[in-house]
């Protein structure tokens, strides 16, 4: 599959297959919120992960991490790589517009990946995720400047309690917190209880219920 952008069009197909490595190491920012992070054994999902230049530095920490990108040369090229230092690195060849991950998600990664989609595409797909996003959670994304008003929007609209730990240039990354527990504890209307239900996802469902 390739991707164009204005006149450009991207086969990462071919550059994954004929260079290692191609997209070099991971950012500093991405090193730095790693490195400062405190959990251990955490789940990190890499939306569009290509050949795992972050996947195999999160995984080196000792982090749980799946990857997700559509070119099966960078999925064979970041699992060959990850196999050989026995890293907890699981990735698999999916479409990130209908992919659903099926665990909770401590951080979620999207790094240079969101702007290779529509604008409608963008909100879906990021929605869908943070639907699979575990209570306490972050989500780092590195995107084009000019879409990060609009990721913004999508986070002040989520009924988790996003608070943005960097936002500088084409860097969003947030820290989260579920709203749930706040409404299970107020004494909310079935209207509004159900109303509230519908815009989350399945597992903040099950969530909910098992609070109540
Ligand atoms: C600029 S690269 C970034 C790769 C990686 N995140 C990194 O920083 O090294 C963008 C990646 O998004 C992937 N991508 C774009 N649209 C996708 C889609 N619909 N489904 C899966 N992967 C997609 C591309 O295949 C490519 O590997």
């Amino acid at each position: 599959m390739t991707w164009q952008f204005g006149q450009v069009t991207t086969d990462y197909e071919t550059i994954y297959r004929k260079t290692a490595h191609a997209l070099g190491s991971p950012s500093k920012e991405i090193v730095q919120f790693f490195r400062s992070y405190e959990k251990n054994h955490a789940r990190v999902l890499d939306i569009g992960c290509g050949q795992g230049r972050d996947a195999h530095f999160v995984g080196r920490l000792g982090h749980r991490v799946t990857g997700v990108d559509l070119p099966r040369s960078g999925i064979r090229n970041l699992l060959k790589d990850a196999a050989s230092e026995e890293l907890q690195i699981d990735a698999r060849v999916a479409d990130i517009r209908t992919y659903h991950p099926e665990f909770g998600v401590d951080i979620l990664l999207l790094d240079r990946t969101l702007h290779m989609l529509t604008d409608a595409e963008r909100s879906a797909v990021l929605g869908r995720l943070l639907s699979c996003i575990n209570v306490e959670s972050f989500v780092l994304i590195v995107d084009e400047r000019r879409n990060i008003a609009q990721l913004q929007s999508i986070f002040d609209a989520s009924l988790h309690n996003w608070r943005a730990i960097l936002k500088n240039r084409g860097l969003l990354f947030l820290s989260g917190a579920c709203k749930t527990f706040a409404a299970v504890s107020i004494d909310i209307n079935p209207a509004e209880a159900s109303r509230a239900l519908v815009q989350l996802g399945p597992r903040t469902i099950a969530l909910f219920e098992s609070c109540e």
